[in-house]
């Protein structure tokens, strides 16, 4: 009988490296418990302390065995404690589904545990045999045109992008030598979080946060909360036809991952047509390794959530530059990792190329 299991290799050894496995089969049951447990607002219920079963089943209105096995799955993948049977507590990962956390991913986890996104990667087997996307297949529209007309998935989906990048806007108003004065495009700029970190950070400087209809709804709001209204401006329109003219620099910041290569051309052929010779772009997000390894787990598994959902991809250095030549821009520096786990890659107009 032929064996690929060596006669050195112990038991336990095998036992172990099974384990590694059917722990990473087991993601998508961790990713539901993180879910629910963000759905019912558990993290709220628990606050600071730690509260017994029988109070959180009450408050959450849940049976409550079940919530107790829910709880003890979350424990031992380390999102809360027990640090008494039948009472449980958050971890410092775990504080970060309160709501009332500066750095909440409350909104995000729901929305990444939204039932859009569970069942388009049901079909992550079809987006793999044929290169459709699986979001597409599932509901027969774009993940973009969908949002556009379910306004409370859209909301959550901005407040979520929002979670996502509070954190990184700030890093990169902080670190990046935005300009004093002049003007800042946020294309896809979504409620407008870069902005308003950037616009804190440079108070000579203005604002536009332009992103789809659905993609703004929610910026007139945050703006106004941040008391930026009259320094930062709200525009509505579609980038694949025309991005605001007039400004000196345009962000785009995790947008092009949406995107296969030719809908990313078209969306840098339009900066290019409108924006001024003299502005500059910076395009910030995930710059991928040229080679897989296991050093950002997440920026590999966003790149399949692209290809599943939206039809897009992460791409590597040489991809960027290479789409951005071909659309007329010339690449001034890349700062991998400039923003936290981000990327800032600044280009400006090339002479004579359109
Ligand atoms: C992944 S989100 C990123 C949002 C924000 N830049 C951030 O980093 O948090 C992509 C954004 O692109 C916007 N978008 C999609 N299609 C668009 C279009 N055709 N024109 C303008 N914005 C669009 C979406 O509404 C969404 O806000």
């Amino acid at each position: 009988m032929s064996s690929t299991v060596s006669p050195d290799v112990s038991v336990a050894e095998r036992m172990r490296t099974r384990a590694a496995l059917i722990e990473r089969i087991g993601g998508y049951m961790t990713a539901h418990a993180i879910g629910v447990a963000a759905e019912l607002g558990l993290a709220d219920l628990i606050g600071s302390g730690a509260r017994p079963v029988e109070e959180l089943a009450e408050r959450a209105e849940v049976h409550e065995p079940s919530l107790r096995r829910l709880l003890r799955t979350l424990v031992a993948v380390g999102v809360a404690t027990e640090p008494e049977p039948g009472r449980f507590a958050l971890t410092d990962v775990g504080a970060l589904l309160r709501s009332d956390s500066p750095d909440s991913l409350r909104k995000f986890a729901r929305m990444f545990c939204h039932p859009i996104f569970f069942t388009s990667w049901q079909s992550l087997q079809h987006t793999v045999t044929t290169g459709e996307r699986a979001f597409d297949h599932t509901y027969g529209t774009g993940v973009y045109d969908w949002l556009g007309r379910n306004d409370e998935t859209s909301a959550l989906f901005n407040e979520a992008m929002s979670e996502e990048s509070t954190i990184a806007a700030g890093y990169l108003a902080e670190v990046h030598p935005f300009p004093e004065t002049g003007t800042v495009v946020d294309l896809g700029g979504g409620d407008g979080t870069l902005l308003t970190a950037v616009l804190n950070a440079r108070p000579g400087l203005r604002g536009i946060v332009f992103d789809s209809p659905s993609g703004v709804a929610q910026a007139p709001a945050a703006l106004a909360k941040a008391g930026l209204t009259d320094r930062c401006a709200v525009e509505a329109g579609d980038f694949f036809a025309a991005v605001p003219g007039g400004g000196d620099l345009y962000v785009v910041k995790s947008v092009f991952q949406d995107w296969g290569d030719d809908e990313a051309r078209a969306i840098l052929r339009t900066c290019r047509a409108h924006m001024p010779e003299s502005a500059t772009l910076l395009i910030v997000g995930t710059v991928l390794p040229e080679r897989a390894d296991t050093s950002a787990p997440v920026a590999f598994f966003t790149d399949l959530n692209m290809m599943v959902v939206a039809g897009g991809r992460e791409r590597t250095e040489s991809e960027f530059r290479a789409l951005l030549a071909e659309t007329g821009f010339r690449v001034r520096s890349v700062g991998i990792g400039q923003a936290g786990p981000l990327s800032v890659i600044e280009a400006v107009p090339a002479p004579d190329a359109v």
